[in-house]
C-alpha cells in the first residue's frame, strides 16, 4: 500500500524507517519530511495543516494509510476533515478526531476527563481570564510548588512550575491578563506539585481495544543533571528501570483500561496514539498529561525495541481491528541523545553544515531539524538529530549512541552527555 506520514521531526524520521521495513509498504510520503526522511521515502513540500492539499496528494498517488506524527493537526480536525470529504473518507488514517485529541488540545478537558473516569491524577482548579482575582486567592491556599498550566496548546512551554506563592501570583498574572500564550492561556489549571519520577507509556488504541508500546523516559532539562531550561526533549531511554512488571499492571488497571474505557463512555470515538506522561509516586501511578501523539525523542528510541510489523498495527488500529492483536517488543536497551543547536532552546542560528554522517558505522542517526542544501545537509532547527544506540546493557546501548554523537559535528552543537546514566545508578542499586 501507498503510505503518507505527515510531519518533518525525528519521530517522523524513526516512523519512517520502521514503516519502510513493512513488505506491507510500497511507496512511502512525508509531508514534509527532513533529509532523514529523505532517504527512506520521498518527502513531499506540503504543510501539516494544508488539508485541502494533503487530501488532494493522497487521491493523487492512491494513498491508503495516513499516519499523523504531531499534535497541531490532529488539534486542528486532519480526521475530521478526511472524513468529511467524500473522495478521502475511505482512507485509513491514525490519529484522534478534534474531540479526541482534545486529551492533548485542552488541559482542562483532560483533567476532567480523568477525574470523570477515576484516572488518577493531580488535583487541580481551572480560571479562566475573567476569574483571576479569585484565582489569586485560590494561590494563597496553595502550598508551593505550585503548578500552573495554560489550557491550550503552548509549543511544550504552558506549564510554570512557581518555587513561591508570589511568583505563582506574578506567573498566573502574565498568563490570564497579560494573555503570554495568547488564547492558550485564557483558561490556567492551578495544580498540586506531583513529587515523583517520570516516563513516558504510549498506546496505540482502535478506542476499544489497543497494545501497549514499549515505554520510554525522557530528559527535558537541556543541562546535564536535569538544569537549565525545559526543552521538547534531550534523550529518551527504552525499557525504564524503575518501570517493572508491577508497576506497569497498575498502569494497565489503573490507567490505561480507565482511559479506554473512559473514551467509550464519553462517545468519543479514537483511533490512534495515546502518550501517557506519568509520574511514579512510591511505586503508584499518577497520569500527569495525555498527548494524543507519539513522544519525541521517545519514538527514535522505542521504534528500535518494536519486532511486529508496525504498518500492520497501524491498519488494524485505523480499522478498529486491534482486537487479539500482539505487539511483539525485543528486550534490548535503545538510548537516543540528541544534538542540537546551540543555543536552543532560546535563539540559535540555522544553516550550519553538518559534518561526520557518513561515517556513523552501527547505531542510528535520525534527523530532526535539518534540510539539503546542494550537496550538504545543514541544521534547520533546534533540535537537529537524534542519534540511537541500541546494546544488551544500558551501557552499550549508550556507549553506541554517543561513539556516533562523537563522529558529528557541526558549528556550537550541543548535547547532554548524560542520557541515561541516573537510570544506571538506580539499576545498580
Ligand atoms: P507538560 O507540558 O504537561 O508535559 O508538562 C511539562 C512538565 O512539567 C512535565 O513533563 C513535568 O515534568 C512537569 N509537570 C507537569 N505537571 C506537573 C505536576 N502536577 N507535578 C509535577 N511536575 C509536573
Ligand atoms: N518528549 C515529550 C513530548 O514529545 O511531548
Amino acid at each position: 500500500m501507498n503510505i503518507l506520514l505527515i510531519g518533518s521531526g525525528g519521530r517522523e524520521h524513526a516512523f519512517a524507517w520502521k514503516i519502510k521495513q513493512s513488505p506491507r509498504c510500497s511507496n512511502l510520503y512525508i509531508a514534509p519530511g527532513n533529509a532523514g526522511t529523505a532517504l527512506v521515502g520521498e518527502n513531499v513540500a506540503i504543510a501539516t495543516d494544508n488539508f485541502p492539499a494533503l487530501g488532494k496528494f493522497c487521491v493523487e498517488k492512491d494513498i491508503t494509510l495516513v499516519i499523523v506524527g504531531p499534535e497541531a493537526p490532529l488539534v486542528q480536525g486532519i480526521r475530521d476533515y478526511f472524513e468529511n470529504t467524500n473522495e478521502l473518507k475511505h482512507i485509513l488514517l491514525v490519529g484522534p478526531g478534534k474531540t479526541g485529541a482534545q486529551l492533548e488540545g485542552s488541559k482542562d478537558f483532560s483533567k476532567q476527563f480523568m477525574l470523570r473516569h477515576g484516572v488518577p491524577t493531580a488535583k487541580a482548579h481551572t480560571f479562566q481570564s475573567h476569574e483571576s482575582a479569585q484565582a489569586l486567592t485560590y494561590l494563597d491556599s496553595c502550598i508551593p510548588p505550585i503548578v500552573l498550566k495554560a489550557d491550550g496548546l503552548a509549543a511544550g512551554k504552558g506549564v510554570i512550575i512557581s518555587p513561591t506563592v508570589a511568583e505563582a501570583k506574578q506567573a498566573i498574572h502574565e498568563m490570564l491578563v497579560d494573555k503570554k500564550f495568547g488564547e492558550a492561556s485564557s483558561k490556567v489549571l492551578i495544580e498540586e506539585f506531583l513529587d515523583g519520577i517520570e516516563l513516558s507509556v504510549f498506546v496505540l488504541t482502535d478506542g476499544k481495544n489497543y497494545v501497549v508500546l514499549p515505554e520510554a523516559k525522557d530528559y527535558k532539562r537541556i543541562g546535564d543533571g536535569d538544569t537549565g531550561p525545559n526543552t521538547g526533549g534531550m534523550g529518551a531511554v527504552s525499557p525504564v528501570v524503575f518501570a517493572g512488571p508491577a508497576f506497569m499492571q497498575k498502569v494497565e488497571t489503573q490507567v490505561i483500561i480507565p482511559t479506554i474505557d473512559g473514551l467509550k463512555k464519553d462517545g468519543i470515538p479514537y483511533k490512534g496514539f495515546i502518550f501517557i506522561g506519568l509520574m511514579n509516586i512510591k511505586g503508584e501511578p499518577y497520569v500527569i498529561e495525555y498527548n494524543a501523539r507519539m513522544g519525541d525523542p521517545e519514538t527514535e528510541a522505542v521504534m528500535t525495541r518494536i519486532d511486529s510489523d508496525l504498518v500492520e498495527l497501524f491498519e488494524a488500529c485505523a480499522k478498529g481491528e486491534l482486537k487479539n492483536k500482539k505487539i511483539e517488543i525485543n528486550p534490548q536497551y535503545a538510548i537516543t541523545v540528541i544534538m542540537a543547536s546551540g543555543g536552543y532552546p532560546d535563539s540559535f542560528e540555522k544553516g550550519y553544515p553538518i559534518s561526520g554522517l557518513d561515517s556513523v558505522g552501527k547505531g542510528l542517526v535520525f534527523h530532526a531539524g535539518t534540510s539539503r542544501n546542494d550537496n550538504a545537509v545543514v541544521t534547520t532547527g533546534g533540535r537537529v538529530l537524534a542519534i540511537t544506540g541500541n546494546g544488551p546493557t544500558l551501557e552499550k546501548a549508550a556507549q553506541q549512541a554517543y561513539e556516533i554523537v562523537g563522529r558529528i559535528s557541526w558549528k556550537d552543537a550541543y548535547y547532554r552527555k548524560d542520557i541515561s546514566q541516573d537510570l544506571a545508578r538506580i539499576e545498580k542499586s
